[in-house]
């Protein structure tokens, strides 16, 4: 496994560009089953997710190929030649599961393993089945695989989610658009990759409406078309270069970055000092280095709220503020596991339940350190650019996941960061 080697304490400077979102990217490319005409997506992130998710549809029989130079995935299910996605498949990536939708509107029917918990939480899937079900599918649970049948199509249903899930949000989206009749979402999520999701689909044909609100009305359409779309910045791969640069301090324009999809990052930012304004089609982020940031308080919830995938990263930067901060993690029950890793650079960090009470100290001093999530382990690659002296972050296939070229942007502003092959150093 590579590991990623920092020295820190360089400010970052310059220009990073931000790609398509890994959490729509994935989304969408499920959305390539819904069509016999090919789906072309742009601004596709090139990560071990989405070459996996392409893995997963080609052995469902859809043609795939790759435009590195345009940064553009051709998806085209022609035919769907299989209707099963296997444990080993969905264990990998829980984003696989997502395959069960489009194929139950599409076929008929579908056999889905279980994702099962990972390591941030239990993460069940009831509120999708729900959602199949109020369509008219029959479900039943089988030696850990989700059988789903609709041989006659799925029918519009009025669905009420009982709290808000982006996960089941979408995958009913993906279900109803080629149901008979109108489905109504309601308590729907709002995050800006449902309404990326939402483009896809009507660029497709398909009749989405209310897409970024709690209601969303999707009139069903028999068939779906071929379209081209652009996947929407990723959020997360910008709010993390935005808490980089705000831990070592340095001037940097988010190229791309939206900032009406980070309101709540940029108000958690502002409250400890750091300067973030819309500039062009990005955000530049300046930090000047004439003292500590401010602590301040973080309560992650579904969008518009603080979201969960960057609280991990905005934990690492609250190691140095000035003051005591609390930080209440509200999606995931057990998403606190960078809290050990960021006190092995000299962080006071103490968790109970699900709040954590960060006492900023001075300084972080370098340390080996270990990640077990996608987040988490790049909040100790931010941790790492401010800590003085060696970091070196073990488990990289974790970033990989999630995170194209991080080292190569971040050296290119000026941060003294490499990754060490498994050769190298075995
Ligand atoms: C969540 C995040 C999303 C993030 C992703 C990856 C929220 C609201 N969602 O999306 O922003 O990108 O993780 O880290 O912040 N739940 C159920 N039953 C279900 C579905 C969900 O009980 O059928 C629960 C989950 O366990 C969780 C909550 O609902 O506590 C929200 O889950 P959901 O939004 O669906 O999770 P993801 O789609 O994975």
């Amino acid at each position: 496994m590579d590991r990623i080697v920092i020295t820190g304490g360089a400010p970052l400077n310059g220009t990073i560009p931000i790609y398509g979102a890994k959490n729509s990217a994935l989304k969408l490319q499920a959305a390539a089953l819904l069509s016999a005409e090919p789906l072309m997506l742009e601004n596709m992130p090139d990560l071990a997710d989405t070459r996996f998710m392409a893995q997963l549809l080609e052995s469902l029989g859809v043609e795939i190929t790759w435009i590195k130079e345009t940064r553009t995935i051709r998806m085209h299910a022609g035919d769907v030649t299989s209707t099963i996605a296997p444990y080993d498949q969905v264990r990998k990536m829980r984003a696989s599961f997502n395959v069960l939708g489009p194929l139950l509107a599409r076929v008929g029917h579908a056999t889905v393993s279980l994702p099962g918990g990972c390591a941030i939480g239990a993460r069940p899937v009831d509120l999708h089945l729900k959602a199949f079900e109020a369509m008219g599918a029959d479900i039943v649970i089988e030696q850990g695989y989700v059988k789903a049948a609709a041989l006659r199509g799925l029918k519009g249903a009025a669905i009420e989610f009982p709290f808000v899930s982006v996960g089941a949000t979408e995958h009913a989206m993906l279900a109803a658009v080629l149901a008979k009749g109108e489905t109504v979402l309601k308590n729907a999520a709002r995050e800006p990759e449902i309404a990326d999701l939402a483009d896809c689909l009507n660029a497709m044909g398909a009749k989405v409406e209310g897409a970024g609100t709690s209601e969303i009305h999707i009139d069903g359409a028999a068939s779906l078309k071929g379209a081209t779309h652009k996947v929407v910045a990723d959020r997360i791969e910008a709010g993390t270069f935005a808490c980089a640069v705000a831990a070592t301090g340095g001037n940097v324009l988010l190229a791309g970055a939206r900032f009406e999809h980070l309101g709540a990052l940029i108000k958690f930012l502002r409250d400890m000092g750091v300067s973030v304004e819309a500039e062009g089609r990005g955000l530049r982020i300046v930090r000047k280095r004439n003292g500590r940031m401010k602590a301040a308080d973080i309560d992650t919830a579904p969008f518009p709220g603080f979201p969960t995938d960057l609280q991990a990263q905005a934990m690492a930067l609250l190691c140095t503020a000035e003051g005591v901060s609390h930080i209440r993690e509200t999606i995931f029950e057990n998403r606190f596991m960078h809290a050990p890793e960021l006190s092995r650079l000299g962080a006071q960090i103490s968790v109970q339940g699900n709040e954590a009470v960060v006492t900023g100290v001075p300084k972080l001093f370098g340390a080996p350190v270990m990640a077990t999530d996608l987040r988490a382990s790049v909040s100790l690659v931010v941790a790492g650019l401010a800590a003085e002296g060696e970091t070196t972050v073990n488990r990289v296939y974790h970033l990989d996941r999630g995170f194209e070229r991080l080292e190569a942007k971040l050296a290119a502003c000026g941060a003294q960061i490499k990754r060490v092959r498994e050769e190298e150093y075995a």
